[in-house]
């Protein structure tokens, strides 16, 4: 333990912190969406997942995001869409809203207000993992 805490703190020493937080938070990201994101939409993320053949709707290829969208990643509206709750996809869709299937996870969470943390941290680490994935 006492290892452990010297060297993170040698690495925040040395201005890698920044850095090696990100990469925690793609892996974060990365366990989520194989978790909860890859039956549909596939382990490369290319929309063919093993539940897409037994979908009426399809899953879309979500390394395309930022191409259909003249370049630029939407990190705003996949936030909306993978919460679920809120914005683009608050009247239904074919995804579970996994603002709730992430809250719900949290169980015994005693404090509201961590656990609304939690949610948005989760949404946003799958967010940015796909970010990552961007052809
Ligand atoms: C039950 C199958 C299923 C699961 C599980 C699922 N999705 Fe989806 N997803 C879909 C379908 C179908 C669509 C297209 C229709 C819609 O938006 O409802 C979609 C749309 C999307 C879009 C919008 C794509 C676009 O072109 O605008 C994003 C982003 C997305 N999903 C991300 C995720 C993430 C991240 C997860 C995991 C946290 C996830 N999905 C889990 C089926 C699924």
């Amino acid at each position: 333990m006492h290892g452990l805490a010297a060297t993170i703190s040698m690495v925040a020493a040395f201005g890698f912190a920044a850095g090696a937080a990100s990469a925690q938070d793609a892996d974060i990201g990365k366990t989520l969406y194989d978790d909860y994101c890859a039956a549909c939409h596939g382990a490369g993320a290319a929309g063919d997942g093993d539940m897409a053949n037994l979908m009426t709707i399809p899953a879309p290829n979500l390394t395309l995001l930022a191409t259909n969208n003249d370049g630029e990643f939407p990190m705003l509206k996949v936030i909306h869409t993978i919460d679920g709750r809120t914005g683009v996809r608050a009247h239904g869709g074919a995804m579970p809203v996994f603002g709730r299937v992430f809250a719900s996870t949290e169980a015994g969470s005693a404090n509201p207000y961590g656990s609304v943390l939690e949610v948005r941290g989760r949404v946003l680490s799958v967010a940015m993992y796909l970010e990552s994935l961007q052809k």
